[in-house]
């Protein structure tokens, strides 16, 4: 189907109700469907996950500085970053692939962000985590790639600002490594280092610098990162660490046009079986590994991507309602990473039509087209969210005790958390819209990730 018929079927399917552009993005022309104001809104929601010390440009005016002491028992400065989901914990893991995601997003789609006003914005967004990243690289076979007890963590129900629960930090080492984190840090900050190119040089210099030292270090001390952080183990268990470290080497050799990167991440592609049983998400990297290859080397790998898509597209459950359902926890975020992937196929002129329409479905099934009849981006659109699982948007004003109560009442959270995309329906299209169902309604740093980056090819074609 032709793009533009999928757009005035969403029209249609959507109904003629034009809401007016909310939040902080009223610069907009509201929906259904104003792709530049989600674009926006998107990038709002990394606000209102920042940890640290708060800039003065801050829109989400209710989040204040927090977890300023961060790293401090250990002698580090770990102040910054982003909390990851339900939770106030920094793993790098996630955050790391949150980081490289945005970044491709924007490497791929810029003139989206240029559409939509959102450059400056979306740096912002980049810099807090490359930032953070850099601080948290303290020697070259350093990273410390945890901050936060998820156990104690999980026991307290309240905002970051008013955290009283020991923070400690934990680190990646020669004696004590982890390539997962290592390699996933080394293709953000590679991609990261592109984004800067223009408007930064040296500090894009800085993070390729940082790119190299933390690539080589997962290479060459291997071992899966969950089983030397315990902690991190519970939640972010890794599959294996192929997949990264080839991701690292291919976008270090985009970032430098180094051939021994691009040979490094030849030979992983094969010896880790790379084309394969993918997927993307913060655990695996194969298919974004694909849709890289394809694009920067052609040849066989625009034959892997081919059947990957392909095999999204046909070999999975497609809900009633039209959405690509991967898995239950957070089945937006696995439909909305795959759509990307889509999108990447369908601009190297594989299967255009099909994967358009694929993805094209996606980013708007999460809008609102879809037999619910109603957005699940929080603060946009019809009907949308009203109790997604964020322990700080569920809390009252900021001198008001909060705590599990709040947790659980049926009111709305007090605050808007504008912009954040949730978990999602169940693959029958059926939705909850109940904070303590955190399968359906939590939010996540890199649940956003990739709704960024398909949001931004929208804007590229959207009629304006
Ligand atoms: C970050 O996001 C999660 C949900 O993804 C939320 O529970 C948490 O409260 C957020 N942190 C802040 C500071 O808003
Ligand atoms: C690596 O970190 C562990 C855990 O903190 C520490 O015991 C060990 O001495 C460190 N190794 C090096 C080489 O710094
Ligand atoms: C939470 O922390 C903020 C900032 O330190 C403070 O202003 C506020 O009074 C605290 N709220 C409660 C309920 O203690
Ligand atoms: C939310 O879900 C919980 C657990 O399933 C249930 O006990 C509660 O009644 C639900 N709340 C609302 C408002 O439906």
């Amino acid at each position: 189907m032709e793009r533009r018929v999928v757009f005035i079927l969403a029209l249609l399917v959507a109904g003629t109700s034009r809401s007016e552009a909310v939040g902080y993005c009223s610069e907009y022309g509201g929906s259904p469907y104003d792709y530049r104001e989600l674009l926006c809104q998107s990038l709002v929601f990394y606000e209102a996950n920042r940890s640290g010390k708060l800039p003065s440009d801050q829109r989400v005016e209710w989040r204040y500085d927090s977890a300023v002491d961060d790293g401090a028992a250990d002698g580090v400065d770990l102040e910054g970053g982003y909390y990851d989901a339900g939770d106030f914990v920094k793993f790098a893991f996630p955050m790391g692939f949150t980081m490289t995601f945005l970044a491709w997003g924007y490497i791929s789609y810029e003139d989206g962000f240029v559409q939509a006003g959102q450059v400056e914005y979306f740096e912002k967004t980049l810099r807090w985590a490359t930032d953070y990243f850099l601080k948290s690289h303290t020697a070259p076979t350093t990273i410390w790639a945890q901050v936060g007890d998820s156990d104690l963590d999980h026991t307290f129900w309240d905002r970051p600002e008013n955290m009283t629960m020991a923070r400690p930090s934990f680190v990646l080492n020669e004696t004590n490594p982890g390539t997962e984190v290592g390699a996933e840090l080394a293709a953000g900050l590679a991609a990261s280092s592109m984004v800067f190119q223009r408007s930064d040089p040296a500090y894009a210099a800085t993070l390729l610098t940082a790119a190299k030292e933390l690539f080589d270090f997962a290479n060459t001390y291997r071992a899966v990162y969950s089983d030397n952080i315990p902690e991190g183990d519970a939640y972010y268990t890794s599959s294996g660490y192929g997949d990264e470290l080839t991701w690292g080497a291919i976008w270090l050799y985009r970032a430098t046009g180094d051939d021994s990167y691009r040979a490094l991440a030849e030979q992983f592609y094969v010896e880790f079986n790379v084309a394969y049983g993918a997927s993307f998400n913060w655990d695996n990297k194969k298919s974004g590994c694909n849709a890289v290859f394809a694009e920067l080397l052609g040849g066989e790998y625009l034959t892997f991507l081919q059947q990957n898509v392909a095999e999204f597209r046909n070999n999975y459950v497609t809900t009633p309602g039209g959405l690509h359902y991967f898995s239950q926890w957070g089945s937006l975020r696995h439909a909305l990473n795959h759509a990307f992937i889509a999108f990447k196929a369908a601009d190297l002129g594989i299967d255009v039509d099909a994967n358009v329409e694929f993805a094209e479905r996606q980013v708007n099934y999460a809008l609102g087209t879809n037999p619910s009849d109603r957005s699940y981006v929080v603060g946009v659109g019809k009907n949308p969210p009203t109790h997604c699982h964020h322990r700080a948007a569920s809390c009252p004003d900021i001198d008001v005790p909060c705590g599990w109560t709040y947790f659980d009442t049926p009111d709305p959270n007090p605050h808007i958390l504008y912009g954040a995309l949730v978990g999602g329906p169940d693959e029958n299209d059926v939705y909850a819209d109940n904070r303590t169902n955190f399968v359906q309604n939590e939010v996540a740093t890199d649940y956003n990730a990739g709704f960024v980056g398909t949001l931004a090819r929208m804007v590229i074609n959207q009629p304006l």
